[in-house]
């Protein structure tokens, strides 16, 4: 069987086997989900967006005063080996800082001390079937339950775990996330709307997390002419859009057809990608294909 992730895993410094691989019990995020973390796509063994997935672990840490155990380029040598390394072309790099293990249980950061743990791993880039794509998938909504710093990835996950697996139990990809009757984004991803051909996007504010796909996004409708206007969505806006479709590192860009058992859009294209979608999917693969796939 493919193994989800590859030996060696890179953990404080060293390369090796993930059955080795072991923190302290007492290591904060354990204790305290105190920690941050990354996901970048690799396509034909090629980090998509490196550089600004480095920035925004780098802005996490800042959130959380945290040093960065590794300058850039250090962690661009982890990132390179752990691709060489794994047996796909394609991948999934996850990257983890925590603020380490003291030797006690405290609320208050440690001493200087105590060094950060960081930890990375390549798995296989598990992309979306093509079936699954062109039929969207279906979505519920949930009040956002989280706290005020969303724009920190941050590896205190429980309230989008708790979104994601109402999702999961009502048969649905994503839970969509409602604060104060506006939309925010996914459990786990950004989230666009469009309404009368004019693509709507959230502003990126503390409460949602400034995802790279959706400044890839952001570039390719500036670039094509695509109308776009980035500005608060209300909850009675989002059921009424014409098309609604989620956004990650890892889904790329894909359909919510269905939002709390209703249809999503009108006429001919209800309960079905639209058309702008399906335009932003294709110069989303033509620019990935020409960044990464040539040469
Ligand atoms: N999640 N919003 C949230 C809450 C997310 O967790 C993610 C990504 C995004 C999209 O960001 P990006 O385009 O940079 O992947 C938005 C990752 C994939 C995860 O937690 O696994």
């Amino acid at each position: 069987m493919t193994p989800y992730v590859a030996d060696p895993v890179y953990l404080n410094g060293q390369f090796l086997p993930l059955a080795a691989a072991g923190i302290s019990p007492l290591d904060r995020g354990f204790l305290y989900g105190d920690g941050v973390y990354e996901v970048i796509p690799v396509y034909s063994r090629r980090a998509f967006r490196i550089d600004e997935h480095l920035k925004r672990l780098q802005a996490t840490l800042d959130g959380i005063k945290l040093a960065n155990p590794l300058p850039v380029d250090a962690w661009k040598e982890v990132v390179f080996k752990l691709i060489a390394s794994a047996p796909w072309d394609d991948q999934s790099i996850y990257l983890q800082v925590t603020r380490g293990a003291d030797d006690k249980r405290d609320h208050a950061f440690p001493p200087a001390t105590v060094t950060p743990t960081a930890f990375a791993f390549a798995s296989p880039l598990v992309t979306t079937p093509a079936e699954v794509r062109a039929r969207g998938v279906a979505a519920i909504t949930v009040p956002d339950l989280r706290w005020s710093r969303c724009d920190l990835k941050v590896i205190s996950l429980l309230a989008n775990v708790l979104a994601r697996q109402q999702a999961v139990e009502q048969g649905c990809a994503e839970a969509l996330l409602l604060r104060d009757g506006w939309l925010k984004e996914g459990a786990a991803s950004n989230i666009f709307v469009v309404r009368d051909g004019v693509l709507l996007a959230p502003p990126k504010t503390q409460l949602m997390l400034p995802g790279i796909t959706y400044d890839v996004i952001l570039e390719l409708a500036a670039q094509h002419g695509q109308a776009l206007e980035v500005r608060e969505i209300s909850e009675t806006e989002l059921r009424a859009a014409d098309e609604v479709w989620m956004t990650s590192s890892t889904k790329e860009i894909l359909a919510i057809t269905t939002l709390d058992g209703q249809p999503v859009g009108h006429g001919k294209n209800a309960g079905r990608p639209g058309p702008v979608g399906e335009q932003m999917w294709q110069w989303y693969q033509d620019f990935k294909n020409t960044v990464m796939r040539k040469g």
